[in-house]
């Protein structure tokens, strides 16, 4: 992980901002929005979706993997997410395994809080030795 200035990847730090301000989190307080950059230049984004049965929230990593999946896109080149605190929130343990299907050991997060405090870290960094889909041969 390292500090970076907030500035790298400005529009997709503002797409996550601007995700997360639809953020549904009225058990945690806690607003999150992702933004991903594909391969073809798109940016999906997505944003916490919390539920009264706690363990049925969704994370907002996971709300921006499936609006990309779901527009046929499958290569993750760049993720942004954005937190409320101090230090900037890093995609859960789930979400990196999420992330990991998609994005290659190079590929940059950037987590940052909506003060500007911002940190970047590799897919391998995050989750260093991962199991991902080369494994299993996937035929899709
Ligand atoms: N959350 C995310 O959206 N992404 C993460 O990677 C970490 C946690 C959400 C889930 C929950 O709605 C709130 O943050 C507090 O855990």
């Amino acid at each position: 992980m390292s500090d970076a200035t907030p500035d790298q990847a400005p529009e997709l730090r503002d797409a996550a901002v601007a995700a997360r301000a639809n953020a549904h989190c009225p058990y945690s307080g806690y607003a999150v929005g992702a933004a991903i950059r594909t391969a073809s230049g798109q940016v999906f984004t997505g944003c916490n979706v919390e539920n009264a049965a706690y363990p049925e929230g969704t994370c907002a990593e996971a709300g921006a993997i499936a609006a990309m999946v779901l527009a046929g896109e499958r290569t993750i080149r760049e993720v942004a997410v954005v937190t409320d605190g101090e230090a900037p929130g890093t995609p859960c343990g789930g979400c990196r395994q999420r992330l990991r299907e998609f994005a290659g050991p190079d590929v940059v997060v950037e987590a940052s809080t909506v003060g500007g405090v911002t940190t970047r870290s590799t897919m391998a960094e995050l989750l260093p030795d991962s199991f991902g889909p080369e494994r299993l041969n996937p035929r899709s």
